[in-house]
């Protein structure tokens, strides 16, 4: 008999992702549906999954714990999103605007405009001012259901404020319950005082920067922008290798606007994700067919830009790639942080079914953190990031867009959304 701190019973369905995790091809159709499920947790830690009907057998309530009768609501992982830039100021809706009337991302970066509008913006604003918006965004996301994601610098391009996008990462951790890795981007863009001399920024970002964001303990992966005409592949390596001797794991933007053979680098470099991949040569499929690097795609990004172009989503499952979804959340080329509505566009938009889009938005999007050990799915051991949705079964999720059908959001066995409503301490 097991002892809980937490239990929720009456689940109409509980969709648990359960392992074996990184799942490909048809282990992504797998989602391990529970019907009529009961689960306990103690500590913030599975210890029943299971039938309603076996629950009093199996599990015992200790004194004081919680006991919640689902009434028919379905369970689901708590969503993990691989790939925000969660600490920007300001937002682009000017710039949104002159896109929808024609000017391209890469014409807006030229002119100055992108990226350096909001580095301009977020070397400005306090830190305690970021910290504020950040959490107000993080507070969305839970409320969207998403328990853990990524947050990445690179708005800020020098030495005060990468560390400042840091600390504010550092912060959230500590007071707000959506779980926070933190990814060093310095190499996001060249700063407009660099403009002629990459080569001194990348200078600067190896020899000054980094150690010091190692040396504060401020970031776990280091990301690179490879693309024409912001960092091409071999500057990614002499970045990607500076931020492997200081013991930084490795993702990369790659292949997003042009094809330079991102995926494959990413592949030969041992980096964990691989993200966007608009542009990826059906070698760069195959590569990472054969590889652990995960492909993090990112469905908004093709539609909010309106490229005309999406990545080859169904061949890289086909082929076997390790799959994975995220929101990208930024105020330039996806201003969502909605994993719901990703998973949605991932179905809607890319191809993937939606047994597919649920897989990569939970198991795969864990193995993209290296954290596939303790979240994105329902197990035994593993956290209480769980989320509670109101609707008649898994597919609704999908089926019907557009209404917020999360009810209650629990992270680490903590009641965080309650009646749809955001429950801090
Ligand atoms: O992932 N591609 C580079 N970075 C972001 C966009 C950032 C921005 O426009 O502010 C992306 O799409
Ligand atoms: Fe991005």
């Amino acid at each position: 008999m097991k002892s809980a701190d937490l239990v929720i019973r009456g689940l109409k369905q509980l969709v648990t992702c359960r392992g074996p995790i990184p799942k490909r091809k048809q282990a992504m159709l797998d989602l391990g549906i529970i019907e009529g499920a009961a689960i306990a947790s103690a500590g913030g830690k599975i210890v029943y999954v299971g039938p309603d009907k076996e629950l009093d057998v199996e599990v015992k309530v200790a004194p004081g714990g919680v006991v919640l009768e689902a009434c028919g609501l379905v369970g689901f992982p708590g969503f993990v999103d691989p790939h925000t830039h969660l600490p920007f100021a300001g937002t682009r809706e000017e710039e949104f605007l002159l896109r929808l009337r024609g000017a391209t991302y890469q014409e807006l970066a030229a002119r100055g405009l992108g990226i350096q509008t909001t580095v301009r913006a977020t070397r400005e604003i306090t830190t305690d001012e970021l910290t504020r918006e950040c959490f107000s965004r993080l507070t969305s996301m839970l409320l969207l259901g998403t328990t853990t994601i990524e947050a990445k610098s690179g708005y800020g391009l020098n030495l005060e404020t990468e560390i400042k996008q840091l600390q504010v990462l550092q912060e959230l951790r500590k007071i707000h319950p959506v779980e926070i890795i933190p990814t060093f981007l310095g190499a996001h863009e060249v700063p407009a005082e660099y403009k002629n001399n990459k080569p001194a920024y990348i200078n600067l970002l190896v020899n000054e920067i980094l150690p010091e964001v190692k040396e504060k303990g401020l970031a776990e992966f280091i990301d690179v922008f490879c693309e024409a005409g912001v960092y091409s592949p071999e500057e990614t390596r002499i970045i990607a290798a500076a931020g492997r001797r200081l013991g930084l794991k490795l993702r990369l933007h790659a292949d997003e606007f042009s094809s330079l053979g991102g995926a494959e680098l990413a592949v030969e470099l041992g980096a964990v994700s691989a993200d966007h991949l608009i542009h990826v040569s059906q070698k760069g499929v195959e590569t990472l067919a054969r590889s652990n690097t995960t492909a993090v795609l990112l469905p908004m990004v093709p539609l909010f830009l309106r490229l005309g172009q999406l990545p080859p989503a169904r061949r890289l499952i086909d082929a076997g790639a390790i799959v994975a979804i995220a929101t990208d959340f930024n105020p330039g080329s996806s201003m969502t942080e909605s994993m719901l509505l990703v998973t949605q566009l991932a179905v809607f938009l890319l191809g993937f079914q939606v047994e597919e889009a649920i897989t990569a938005a939970t198991a795969n999007a864990a193995y993209a953190l290296e954290r596939h050990d303790r979240i994105g799915s329902l197990e035994p051991g593993k956290d209480m990031d769980l989320v509670l949705c109101s609707i008649p079964n898994y597919i609704h999720l999908i089926y019907h867009p557009g209404p917020n059908p999360i009810v209650h959001v629990f992270k680490k066995g903590k009641w965080v959304v309650r009646e749809g409503k955001i429950r801090l301490n």
